[in-house]
């Protein structure tokens, strides 16, 4: 349960070419990428929604708050992709330092955070597209618009958008980071277009109290409520100092991504050097900007008259600037799309790095042997989140995908020092400043934005993890490839 897989083995497993992905990718290749899945739902939808209820124009420092917590988890993801550029990200770095069970836990973890994560933001993409056709006066059916209210509907674009995208990563990479090349383009443009033209319109009264007195909430009681006040026998409270925490726990999810950077590690050129680049690049320029546009937004419109389904856009409705707002919807509408096909990439990378091991079956790791993607796990993946984005409806559903995230910061914090411990003698050409101090810092605070999330929050993750565990001793563990290869020795040529 706790062997481990020796780091050149896992190098040299990419190099079988039947299994072997395509090096093409470059630093702002991944940067590019990065910022591609990071902005997303977590700015565009988030914002207003944390904004509204939980922490009023102090939610920039709710962002504050969450992007340090991804720096610290950041700086660690970076020695790991650096040292085991191997596609899989956490799950790979824990099989190398934790052991096999600690990583099945975490790919498990991953492959399902990721395909909610994807399936939230085809949601999130679906609500802005049917916005968009609204205002061109031709409306989806209610029954294909999805759940809304607890009225049950199927999400016919979300389904459909999941289907198209699964489509282009079987045809290959290249193709979707070109596609996602332009896409990040006018995403970034628009949330630069609110920084600035919302700039001019801000009102200073808005901001003033900037942290909200706090108050009693409404729905946050038992299970609703943050397991950190229930812990410390707080009255759950929305506002004041708590509720800049409690929204960064939610605004977490506008920063995952950058560790899905890691995960393409494997299809990188010079991943020691580029993979470090790519990550703490996009990360700092995705913080900045949520800053600046959480600033505009909470200034241009009192919280308490926030939108919770498209806020950035109908802030500037509200301020009288409707054609403003159907440029900032159209903008979305495109920005989630690279979002949703990037965790679709991620997460059929984890899977088919599992499935590589043995712990999942073999087949999803073939290769296309025209297009090099793993065309099987990315066809069962896609189709899975896609019958999911039909169905689901989500605002808990991103709770649990930032639960899922940050347990997985708290493997990899450790993971660096096991590993520095374990293998000191590995190359790493980027190395975490101020082992192990730094690591334990990132697992502080990655566990403390855990703990500002619901109770029942903890509940669902328990239930999956457990599931998890039932699949890999049931399937996992005597199929396992370390069960049948001779013993490693470290540095030993390829065959
Ligand atoms: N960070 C991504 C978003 O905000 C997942 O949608």
């Amino acid at each position: 349960m706790f062997r481990t897989k020796n780091v050149e083995q896992s190098i040299r497993d990419t190099e079988e070419p039947e299994y072997a992905l395509k090096k093409t990718l470059s630093a702002l290749d991944l940067t590019v990428f990065g910022v591609g899945v990071i902005i997303g739902t977590g700015i565009f939808v988030l914002t207003g929604v944390v904004a509204k209820q939980n922490a009023g124009p102090s939610t920039a420092l709710s962002f504050v708050v969450a992007g340090v917590v991804c720096a610290l988890a950041a700086l660690c993801y970076a020695e790991f992709a650096s040292t085991v550029p191997v596609a899989g990200s956490a799950y790979t770095f824990s099989y190398a330092s934790l052991g096999e069970l600690p990583a099945w836990i975490i790919g498990w973890d991953l492959v399902l955070e990721l395909a909610l994560g994807c399936a939230v933001v085809a949601v999130g993409w679906s609500g802005y597209v049917r916005a968009l056709l609204d205002n061109a006066g031709a409306s989806m059916p209610e029954v294909l618009s999805g759940t809304h209210d607890g009225k049950f509907g199927f999400d016919l674009l979300a389904f459909l958008l999941v289907v198209v995208l699964t489509g282009v990563l079987v045809a290959g990479m290249k193709l979707s980071s070109r596609v996602t090349s332009v896409i990040v383009g006018i995403k970034v443009t628009v949330v630069l277009l609110v920084i600035i033209v919302g700039a001019f319109l801000v009102n200073g009264a808005n901001y003033r109290p900037f942290i909200p007195p706090s108050e009693p909430s409404s729905g946050g009681s038992g299970l609703t409520a943050p397991i950190i006040q229930l812990m410390i026998g707080f009255t759950p409270s929305n506002f004041g100092v708590m509720g800049i925490f409690t929204a960064a726990a939610v605004v977490f999810f506008a920063f995952i991504g950058f560790d899905i950077v890691a995960t393409a590690a494997e299809e990188t050129r010079l991943p020691q050097r580029d993979v470090p680049r790519g990550i703490l690049g996009s990360l700092f320029i995705c913080t900045v900007l949520y800053v600046a546009v959480s600033l505009v937004v909470t200034g241009m419109q009192h919280y308490t008259d926030l939108s919770v389904d498209a806020p950035l856009a109908d802030a500037f409705k509200a301020v009288g600037h409707p054609f403003w707002a159907g440029v900032i919807s159209f903008g979305a509408a495109v920005g989630l799309t690279s979002v949703c096909m990037i965790l679709l990439l991620g997460q059929t990378r984890v899977f088919f790095a599992m499935s590589r091991d043995g712990l999942l079956p073999r087949t999803f790791s073939h290769v296309h042997p025209r297009f090099g993607t793993p065309y099987r796990s990315t066809l069962l993946l896609g189709l899975l989140v896609a019958v999911v984005a039909g169905f689901t409806s989500i605002e808990e559903l991103a709770e649990l995908v930032n639960i899922g995230t940050l347990f997985a910061f708290v493997v990899v914090a450790l993971g660096v020092i096991v590993l520095r411990r374990t293998r000191p003698d590995l190359h790493r050409s980027f190395r975490t400043p101020l082992v192990p101090y730094l690591p334990i810092a990132s697992v502080l605070a990655s566990f403390w934005l855990m703990l500002n999330l619901p109770a029942e929050t903890w509940l669902r993750f328990g239930v999956w993890m457990a599931i998890g565990v039932i699949v890999y001793f049931a399937y996992g563990r005597g199929h396992s490839r370390l069960d049948r290869r001779p013993p490693e020795v470290p540095g030993r040529a390829k065959n």
